[in-house]
């Protein structure tokens, strides 16, 4: 037997008892005639003592062994000395009668605890030392316990979790696909799943009703803290429903997460329209943690005489309540904030609400205080508030800056706390969204999305307008799953297709199968999948999702552990008969 107890497990209740525990040496401490070693597994730490007096053989032993050493020791249960109120198993420590060292370790290149000098790249190259830390471990467990949740509720609802395949086809997701060469077909290529999207619709007109698969996607996007070139889903799929039976369902998914993982009751949640969500957040993903909602000012500053209000299609500003304190430099800094090409602006202009009521602005020279005062009204400023104002020719591109803004103060304010959540759906996403790279219409979902049925005869004469029956759960400012309900007639979907600018021939060529499938009798069918991945972040605090996969790429795409992607054999290309143009240098 390795070991009987783990080294997370033991408290005063244990002391005096035998027990052997097995694990790795995390630190060493030699103070004279005493050695102490935290011995770290899985489940905690738990501190060894040596004693020069008692044993010398074993003390001497014990003073050999080097960090990342795995253990094996038999010992007596004994309370500490010096107890140590940060560990569960501080109060105790093992007098040490056996030791058996199972394995050597070099140094490993960082500290392997949670404080660690390990740089990002260092410690991805060295992966699975990191993963011994508590702290990345944890994450790792918290995804275990939700991706386990989530089993359990949707397997209570009578979901069957199916399998699809991972070398498919091109799946209409928006984004590129990872490609596969088939030795067997030379010349033709597999494309990863960027979803199982068609494959849950055929489950659907196969009759299984309520699908789940917690499933690899793969896309090839840029990558940023929230988006990772393979990810998981939690895949749903349901027939005979509507929109309110998806919202319904899912709604109490995240419930039962929220309540047993993190012990919080989730009210019911608020749901606001796409257009809402541009209008007062210029975002369709709002971080509703705080208010601080876009106010539209054309109306109030257009035609003062103040040539860039003057000139703008849209002119907006939020009310930052208690920040009027701001110096000089630090609007300074905002105003290069919003200049950065990531965010775009021109420039910033602010308005102070002083302790008497009266407003102090940056461009006092152009509005009366009488006209600053009805400014202050639509935003119900207070004496002490900020108001930060954006404007620019091009509306919707400066509500985007102005979210940022928004985002920026957020965090400046302190308003954006990680330990704080605040869920919504935001529903009636328009179903096309214009491409300027494409010179056409794109689909804003998927094109197997249905429009509203309020909608349809728009598809006709204004195309652009039409709403989609479409739905994305937004927590804290990030999307963590989105569906939507789907077409189920084949004339609706040809149709749908035509817009997207798609020939009968074209659309017969890349999704006839799914349209055959249509024609045996789909019943009307909707889904949505979560992002697993940025599901587990939020839960867990984290910035990005690539701290809570076991082994992520980097923002090149690359496994820096495994050093892929790699060159293949000359051999290998030659079987898939593809040459590689290799650039010369
Ligand atoms: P969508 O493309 O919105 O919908 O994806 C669903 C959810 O997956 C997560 N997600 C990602 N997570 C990490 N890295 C990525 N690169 C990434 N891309 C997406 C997000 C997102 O909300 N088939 C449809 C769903 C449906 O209609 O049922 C789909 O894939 O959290």
């Amino acid at each position: 037997m390795y070991r009987n107890r783990t080294c997370g497990e033991l408290r005063l209740a244990d002391v005096s008892k035998e027990v052997i525990l097995a694990g790795w040496v995390q630190r060493i401490r030699k103070m004279g005639g005493m050695t102490f070693i935290d011995l770290r597994d899985r489940y905690g730490i738990t501190q060894l003592a040596f004693n020069q007096e008692t044993d010398p053989e074993i003390f001497d032993k014990a003073n050999k062994l080097g960090r990342e050493y795995v253990l094996q020791i038999k010992g007596i249960v004994a309370e500490r000395y010096s107890k140590n109120a940060n560990l569960p198993t501080g109060d105790i420590e093992i007098n040490v009668t056996e030791l058996n060292v199972l394995n050597a370790a070099i140094t490993p290149p960082f500290t392997i605890e949670n404080e660690t000098d390990g740089g990002d790249d260092l410690r991805m190259k060295y992966r699975y030392l990191d993963l011994r830390r508590e702290c990345v471990r944890k994450n790792l467990e918290l995804r275990h316990k939700m991706a386990f949740e989530v089993r359990r509720y949707l397997d209570e609802h009578g979901f069957l979790e199916v399998e699809t395949p991972v070398l498919v086809n091109s799946t209409p997701e928006g984004a590129r696909d990872f490609i596969v060469p088939s030795r067997m077909n030379p010349g033709q290529f597999y494309a990863l799943p960027q979803s199982p999207q068609i494959l849950k619709q055929l489950l659907m007109v196969s009759g299984f009703d309520r699908y789940f698969q917690i499933v690899k996607c793969f896309r090839d996007e840029d990558l940023r803290a929230d988006r990772q070139p393979e990810f998981t889903q939690i895949d749903c799929e349901m027939s005979f429903v509507e929109q309110e039976d998806i919202l319904e369902m899912f709604e109490g998914m995240s419930r039962h997460l929220f309540k047993t993982i993190k012990g919080i009751d989730l009210p019911k949640l608020p749901r606001m329209t796409w257009a809402d969500a541009m209008k007062y957040y210029g975002s369709d993903k709002p971080d509703t943690r705080f208010e601080m909602r876009f106010v539209e000012l054309m109306d109030i500053l257009k035609g003062h005489g103040f040539g860039v209000f003057d000139n703008a299609a849209y002119i907006g500003g939020i009310c930052a309540k208690g920040a009027a304190t701001y110096t000089r430099k630090q609007i300074d800094q905002l105003t290069d904030f919003v200049r950065r090409p990531q965010v775009g602006a021109k420039g910033l202009v602010y308005a102070r609400v002083e302790a008497d009521g009266t407003i102090k602005s940056s461009v006092d020279k152009f509005y009366t205080q009488e006209v600053l005062q009805e400014m202050k009204k639509a935003f119900n400023a207070e004496a002490g508030d900020l108001i930060l104002i954006l404007s620019g020719d091009d509306a919707n591109k400066t509500r985007k800056q102005l979210c940022e803004l928004r985002l920026e103060m957020g965090n400046q304010l302190g308003l954006r706390d990680k330990n704080k959540y605040s869920c919504l759906w935001v529903v009636d996403f328009p179903m096309y969204e214009w491409s300027d790279e494409e010179g056409r219409l794109m689909a804003m979902h998927h094109p197997f999305t249905s429009p509203k049925p309020e909608d349809i005869p728009l598809l006709d004469t204004d195309p652009a307008s039409v709403r989609a029956n479409a739905y994305d759960m937004v927590i804290n400012g990030v999307e963590v799953g989105g569906g939507s309900i789907r077409i189920h007639d084949a004339q609706l979907q040809q149709k749908v297709f035509e817009i997207l600018g798609f020939t009968p021939e074209q659309a017969q060529l890349k999704f006839g199968f799914l349209m055959n499938a249509f024609k045996y009798g789909a019943p009307p069918h909707g889904g949505l999948a979560y992002g697993l991945d940025r599901f587990v972040s939020l839960f867990a605090g984290l910035d990005s999702i690539r701290d809570c996969i076991a082994f992520p790429k980097n923002n090149q795409g690359r496994d820096v552990m495994l050093n892929a992607p790699g060159i293949v054999d000359q051999v290998q290309l030659d079987e898939l008969e593809i040459s590689v143009n290799k650039k010369e240098k």
